[in-house]
């Protein structure tokens, strides 16, 4: 069986849209593993730039099926505009995309509660989009499952019944008005109509497809960074972004797993809060902002950039499993006279031998940093290895060398063919 595991290797918005699109050529089914509409995956294809949060990234090749697994939580409004946004590029959505009937359903007030905790003194910097609350529902055995849509007298009183423990939530704890329990079980009683000719048990689809010798890609929403189990916690996403998230998130066993590639890029970027210990909060990060347009594909918050952080990108190669490396963004760097790479963290003056996972050391550490001579040239136009300056060609070598993976792929700009594969 074949499956391509396309992971985030950093604090998200690595560029895992256009190496799904890129890759999506070669593959029969693109599916999504976890998260929701907090993920903002960017496509840009013949001019025209596609933000993605629910659909996988492999829709702009009309032959490839997109399935949205039983790991996503699924806000139905999202996915509804997002199909109704790629239909009037006419782009084909109907018959040609699956969502898991074991998926977890958003709540209107997964995004309330979600909302008002950021208001509080903790705040995690969330997308608002209810992905904490969702999860937290699944894993207290109480979330509201696409599959009870098909059952009108469950999701009825499924949803009575998390509506008065969340209306106690809410007038308690937060001090909010309380939530019309006929008003929600109307509109997904809507959803559910609207929803009935994508909802498939994927997981059996995926299998029976892949041992007719069809090829797939999982494509990961967020990074390792801010995976709930192996990023810096409590500063991550609630879910598995990390490879291992795949299987669980889609239901295809560890043993179809043919490859996984990591996506990271030349620099590192972050968007809301917790530990990032290369930020550049100066000129430096004002200009990769800049020049790399660092902007939320989600929520359009700026987000936070600096250096490249290689000790915890060989963390996240080692709990990923990373084979091979898609960078991306690189010439964002064309214009920099001298270029840092993290290569080490020191605490209390000493060299970590390992990724510190918690919060105290990592907010403590200091980054050793290498410096690299800049190449000071364009590179967009680059369509193989040798093209690229000796200091561009040095700076992947240094990469490499450190990690020990091959960077297999070099995107050198946002379009298709703005890519190096070697
Ligand atoms: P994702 O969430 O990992 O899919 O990444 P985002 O779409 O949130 O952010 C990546 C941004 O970088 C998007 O605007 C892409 O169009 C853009 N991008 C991707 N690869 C490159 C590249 O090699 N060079 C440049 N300049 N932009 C890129
Ligand atoms: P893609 O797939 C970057 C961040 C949020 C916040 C934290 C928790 O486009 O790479 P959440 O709403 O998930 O509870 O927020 O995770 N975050 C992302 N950062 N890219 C993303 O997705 C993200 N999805 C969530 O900013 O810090
Ligand atoms: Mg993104």
């Amino acid at each position: 069986m074949s499956v391509k595991i396309i992971v985030g290797a950093q604090w998200g918005d690595e560029g895992k849209g256009k190496i799904v699109d890129l890759l999506s050529e070669n593959v029969d089914i693109v599916a999504r593993y976890q998260g929701g509409a907090n993920a903002g995956h960017t496509v840009v294809v013949d001019g025209k730039t596609y933000v993605l949060h629910l659909i996988p990234s492999g829709i702009l090749h009309p032959n490839v099926v997109c399935v949205i697994g039983n790991g996503v939580v699924l806000d139905p409004q999202a996915f509804l505009d997002e199909v109704a946004l790629l239909e009037s590029f006419n782009i084909k959505v109907r018959g040609r995309v699956f969502i898991s009937h074991n998926a977890h359903l958003i709540m209107p007030y997964h995004k309330l509660i979600d909302t008002l905790k950021e208001q509080g003194a903790e705040k995690i910097g969330t997308t608002g989009r209810g992905i904490g609350p969702a999860y937290i529902d699944k894993f207290a055995r109480v979330g509201i499952k696409i599959v009870d849509l098909l059952h009108r007298d469950v999701l009825v009183k499924k949803i009575r019944s998390n509506i008065e423990d969340k209306n106690q939530i809410l007038s308690k704890i937060y001090h909010s008005s309380e939530i019309n329990v006929d008003e929600i079980v109307d509109k997904y009683l809507q959803y559910d109509k609207q929803l009935d000719e994508f909802i498939k048990d994927t997981s059996l689809y995926l299998n029976q497809e892949l041992k007719a010798g069809k090829k797939a890609l999982a494509e990961g929403a967020q990074g390792a960074m801010l995976d709930v189990d192996f990023g810096t916690y409590p500063y991550v996403t609630s879910s598995n972004p990390t490879s291992g998230g795949a299987c669980t998130g889609l239901g295809v066993p560890p043993t179809a797993v043919d490859s996984i590639i990591g996506v990271a890029k030349a620099y590192t970027t972050r968007v809301g809060n917790g530990p990032f210990p290369t930020e550049q909060q100066n000129e430096i990060g004002e200009r990769l902002r800049s020049i790399g347009g660092e902007y939320g594909a989600t929520t359009g918050r700026p987000r936070r950039c600096g250096w490249l952080d290689l000790f915890s990108l060989k963390y996240s190669g080692m709990v990923n499993g990373i084979e091979e490396i898609a960078l991306t963004k690189l010439d964002v760097l064309d214009d920099f006279n001298e270029i840092k790479v993290c290569v080490g963290y020191k605490y209390s003056g000493k060299p970590l031998k390992s990724f510190p996972l918690d919060l105290c050391t990592i907010e403590d550490i200091e980054p050793v940093y290498e410096t690299l001579p800049g190449w000071k040239t364009k590179i967009s136009k680059a369509k193989k290895f040798e093209e690229l300056p000796q200091n561009c060609r040095s700076y992947i070598e240094f990469i490499e060398k450190y990690l020990g993976i091959p960077l297999s792929i070099i995107s050198v700009g946002a379009m298709r063919d703005q890519t190096i594969v070697r």
